[in-house]
């Protein structure tokens, strides 16, 4: 008796779970993630949060150059540029010592990454 609770309580956990990975994939309008540019809309977020500490031969970002497309390209495929932006673990959470990008930045830097990173 008691373990067919659990089991519809387990249903109804991993059901919200569902919905709450639906939400991801049909994001709210005001946010427009369709044909992200690289240069229109992913270098002003690195511009405005990640390059003053990640540039061509800057110690303070560890080493790592985000700066120009191939740079940045080689982050975004090795999954380091998604998982530090969404401080999933495994990944230095970023921008480092400061609060977490918006959403809708979040979810452009995803897309584009998800479109092959393209240099257009
Ligand atoms: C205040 C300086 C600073 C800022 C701003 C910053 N980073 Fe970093 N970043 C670092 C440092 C330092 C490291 C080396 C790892 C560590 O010390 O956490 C790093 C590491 C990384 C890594 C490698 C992470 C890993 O786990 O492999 C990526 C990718 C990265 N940063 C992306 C970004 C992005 C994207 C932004 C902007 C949203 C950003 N960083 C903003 C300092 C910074």
């Amino acid at each position: 008796m008691y373990s067919k609770v659990a089991v519809v309580l387990l249903f109804l956990a991993l059901a919200g779970c569902y919905y709450d990975s639906e939400e991801d994939l049909y994001p709210p309008v005001s946010c427009d993630t369709s044909n992200i540019s690289y240069s229109l809309d992913i270098v002003p977020i690195m511009a405005t949060s990640c390059l003053n500490c990640h540039f061509n031969g800057s110690s303070i970002g560890g080493g790592l150059n985000l700066e120009g497309h191939a740079a940045l390209k080689a982050s975004a495929e090795n999954g380091s540029l998604v998982g530090s932006v969404t401080h999933a673990s495994g990944f230095s959470a970023m921008p480092k010592d400061a609060s977490k990008l918006d959403e809708c930045k979040i979810r452009k830097i995803k897309a584009w990454v998800q479109a092959g990173s393209p240099d257009n």
